[in-house]
């Protein structure tokens, strides 16, 4: 990476005393009442926060939750539940600024929590005119959010144009270093996982996997895709049967490699898709007209659980199953497991793969938990993110 790094500033004595604008990812599930249910990414922000505070700067944090409406601020869109858990993980308050755009009052040694910044007019289409006044605001841009490193707007990009220095945080940094390190020489065999709702979302990813492991799973309705490619019925299951022509695609060009598609043998369905419908586990060639498909069978489970404990590189994006439902959790959970029993070098990212990995206890068996969902599969694909091309550029001016 040859963006300038934040810690190499601090170190340099260069941040004492200077006002620092952080761009973080704490963008965190909620339940219904607005309680956090998954806080890694608050707690990956705090190395940031903290070695800016230890520098002695005003520090300034933002970051975008869901995707509201710009210029419609609703409590739902509020960063206050992130802020309580922010101070509670720096043991020091941490006050939320609203309206923060056009100047923010901070002291050296302390922080400020700047609302949702996707609230402001003009952040996501990287309004200058909005980058310019959030420059204004800092002496040092700090970008820290590698969940956010493939999006080009004002907090992210435009800021990092016009700031008077531009620089990388740890986060960024450590996630950029650990993907590119796993993938530059990885240990054979390499085990891909791929599983979501939609082939269509994981398409890139699921053609540029295809020509560098040597096991491509797929799980979830991207699953059942292959499976109609391979000829198997789904019966209702949730497919895209246009995209079948791209799923065979992906398996001839594995197959020509000699490489391959582990296509399920054994599957668990239900007539509805609901926590109590009632499980059935059957061959794959069994499958009803009328039945769903939501999860993979024990004995595809224990296959591909083989598989992974043989691997020499891992990389984990997405649960095979409707892990949420305790019926159909069985496949995701042998896949946890097997990840984590595995000698391998295991990545994993996604909200979902956080989720499981969270739901399954195996934090610490896993090589490396990246932040980022779409930014992480982006980087898998090999595609330079506009993140580290600012930086690079601001870098190098
Ligand atoms: C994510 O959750 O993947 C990041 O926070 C980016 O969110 P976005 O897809 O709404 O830009």
């Amino acid at each position: 990476m040859n963006a300038i790094r934040f810690s190499d500033l601090c170190a340099q004595g260069q941040v004492t005393g200077k006002r620092v604008f952080i761009r973080a990812d704490l963008n965190v599930p909620q339940d219904d009442a607005g309680h956090i249910t998954e806080d890694t990414r608050i707690r990956a922000s705090i190395p940031c926060i903290r070695m800016a505070l230890d520098a002695g700067a005003a520090v300034m944090v933002t970051s975008h939750l869901g995707r509201p409406t710009e210029g419609v601020f609703t409590p739902a869109d509020s960063l206050a539940p992130v802020a309580a858990r922010l101070a509670e993980l720096l043991g020091r308050a941490v006050p939320l600024v609203q309206n923060w755009v056009d100047g923010v009052s901070v002291n050296a040694g302390d922080v400020v929590l700047l609302e949702n910044c996707r609230v402001n007019k003009g952040e996501k289409k990287n309004n200058e005119e909005l980058a310019k006044k959030m420059a204004a605001l800092c002496d040092i841009f700090v970008h820290d959010a590698f969940g956010t490193a493939h999006r080009a707007e004002a907090s992210t990009y435009g800021i990092a144009q016009f700031a008077k220095v531009a620089c990388a945080g740890p986060l960024l940094a450590a996630e950029m270093d650990a993907i590119t390190l796993a993938l530059a020489n990885p240990k054979r065999p390499m085990v891909a996982i791929v599983a979501g709702s939609k082939v269509s979302t994981k398409l890139t990813i699921l053609k540029s996997l295809a020509s560098k492991v040597d096991q491509l799973i797929v799980g979830g309705g991207i699953a059942n895709t292959f499976m109609l490619a391979a000829g198997l019925k789904i019966g209702k299951s949730l497919a895209e049967p246009d995209l079948l022509s791209d799923a065979k695609d992906v398996i001839e060009a594995m197959r020509a490699r000699g490489a391959a598609v582990p296509i399920p043998t054994d599957v668990v369905t239900a007539k509805t898709f609901a926590a109590d419908a009632p499980a059935t586990v059957k061959a794959a060639t069994d499958v009803a007209d009328d039945d769903l498909i939501l999860d993979i069978g024990p004995q595809t489970a224990a296959l591909l659980a083989a598989q992974l404990k043989a691997a020499g590189t891992i990389v984990w994006n997405g649960p095979v199953g409707v892990f949420e439902f305790p019926a159909f959790e069985n496949g995701t959970r042998v896949i946890a497991h097997a990840i984590a029993e595995s000698s391998a070098f295991s990545i994993a990212g996604g909200g979902d793969t956080l989720a499981a990995i969270a739901k399954y206890g195996i934090e610490k068996q896993i090589g490396y938990i990246s932040t980022g969902g779409g930014a992480f599969l982006e980087v898998l694909e090999g595609k330079t993110l506009p993140a580290f091309e600012i930086l690079t550029r601001r870098a190098n001016a």
